[in-house]
């Protein structure tokens, strides 16, 4: 068994949290949480997402983590070798692949909704969110998502820092700033939730998000269920390999389980506090919760544009909402980059540099599909939507279900015992077992069959 990764080791356990919490803590939990559970009606999707987080994503994570550490290797390889060593079926190695080809998918979007945070830095510190309703503030949004040039432009801007960091390696560089960054990001949520409080409809926003209405869920029971499971799997980076890889890079003595509570603490407290800053607003202004992936663009402007220093506040906000797309970014191209150093002999800039760009070119696509391709629709979606839909809802907790089996029933039972340092009759141990090998994976499975219809 290897007990360090070629590609860098974190510098302690540490470096390790603040790693997989940036990689957690991005655009899903601020973007893509409070726009999901508004299409879904709120409360009740809010719960199911909780408890997809708590029965399948921690077990998941503490299994991906896990699997990474044993194997040391891109997720390719490392399913490859923990399958040869377990006796089985080389074939396992496909989830690896499987997870490139998400990574692939979701960086590709990912990247453009970073790019309009990028842009959004920018139209916070002109002040021209100063004074405006949700009206205008809808305006300003579809001016830019019509605008494929200013897209293409922060797009690149964007991809081209995630390669700089990727090339350099990420257990070097990545931790300072999260260090820093990170808490800072807290805090200024916590300061919009505590304005949200004063201005706007705090009440509304609070039973939307936490009085789960079940007749609302029931209308379209199948999709919203499985969207929660979804936003579970993508808000906690679960399912592609990027905290495998993660925990390809953890020292052996590390406590898996402990840090995984904390990971997947911040990141849902994180997707929370998001949701309680952004549904008042939406209700103060009269605002559809329902209105899809500009909701935050949306709404919060024009909280910054009445709120004192609001100019310096969307400022900083943006900013740190980029930074942490960031973080999250780097993990979802440091698989296949990894890969590439391992098996074609690249070095880290060059593979870097060839992800990027294959990346870049299909957000091409994604960017378009919001202006000039508009037209073009697969099950009623454009090229952007359908990556998010398909990703989150589909590839993610598929791989999951893979991770969950491998773990469970087909890695030795001593070693995911030695990986977890469970002493016999360890009770925490049994319950992940319990939860790995039948729970995890037969949930996902229902939630999927009841999606198309079938139970
Ligand atoms: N979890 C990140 C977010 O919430 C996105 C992300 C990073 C991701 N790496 C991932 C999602 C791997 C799925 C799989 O913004």
């Amino acid at each position: 068994m290897q007990t360090t990764s070629m590609h860098g080791m974190w510098s302690s356990r540490l470096a390790f949290i603040f790693a997989a919490t940036g990689s957690a803590v991005g655009l899903g939990n601020i973007w893509r949480f409070p726009y999901t559970a508004g299409e879904y009606g709120g409360g009740a999707f809010v719960l199911v997402y909780l408890l997809c987080v708590a029965a399948i994503g921690v077990p998941i994570m503490i299994a991906e983590i896990m699997l990474g550490r044993r194997g040391r290797q891109s997720p390719i390889n490392s399913m490859r070798a923990l399958a040869e060593q377990a006796g089985a079926s080389r074939a396992w190695q496909l989830l690896g692949w499987m997870g490139i080809l998400s990574g692939f998918l979701i960086l590709s979007f990912y990247s453009v909704i970073a790019g309009w945070t990028l842009a959004y830095v920018f139209r916070a510190g002109a002040g021209l969110f100063e004074g405006i309703d949700g009206a205008a503030s809808e305006a300003i949004f579809s001016a830019l998502v019509a605008d494929p040039e200013r897209l293409l432009a922060w797009h690149t801007v964007f991809m081209v820092l995630v390669v700089m960091v990727v090339a350099r390696g990420v257990a070097s560089g990545l931790e300072m700033a999260v260090r820093v960054l990170m808490p800072t990001l807290f805090l200024l949520l916590v300061v919009m939730v505590l304005y949200a409080s004063q201005a706007g409809d705090f009440a509304a926003g609070l039973s939307y998000l936490f009085t789960p209405d079940f007749g609302e869920l029931r209308a379209n029971a199948g999709d919203a269920i499985l969207s929660a499971m979804g936003q579970a799997f993508f808000s906690l980076s679960l399912g592609m390999g990027a905290i495998m890889i993660y925990g390809s890079y953890l020292s052996s003595h590390a406590s898996i389980g402990g840090n995984v509570a904390i990971i997947a603490g911040m990141d849902t407290l994180v997707a929370l506090l998001a949701g309680l800053a952004i549904f008042p607003i939406v209700f103060a202004q009269g605002l559809e919760p329902s209105s899809g992936p500009g909701l935050i663009f949306q709404t919060l402007p024009v909280a910054f544009g009445q709120m004192p220093f609001g100019a310096f506040f969307g400022v900083l906000f943006f900013l740190l909402l980029a930074f942490a797309a960031w973080t999250s970014a780097i993990s979802l191209l440091e698989p296949m980059v990894a890969y590439l150093v391992e098996n074609k002999g690249f070095s880290r800039v060059r593979a870097a540099l060839l992800a990027g760009v294959a990346v870049w070119l299909l957000g091409i696509a994604c960017l378009l599909s919001l202006n000039a391709w508009a037209g073009f629709t697969v099950f009623g979606k454009g090229i952007l939507d359908l990556f998010d839909y398909l990703t989150a809802n589909v590839l993610l907790p598929l791989g999951g279900i893979f991770i969950a089996i491998f773990a469970g029933w087909v890695l030795d039972e001593t070693v995911s015992r030695d990986e977890l340092s469970a002493t016999n009759g360890a009770v925490l141990y049994r319950i992940w077992r319990g939860l790995i090998r039948w729970l995890a994976p037969v949930c996902v499975i229902l939630v999927f069959l009841n999606a198309v219809g079938l139970i």
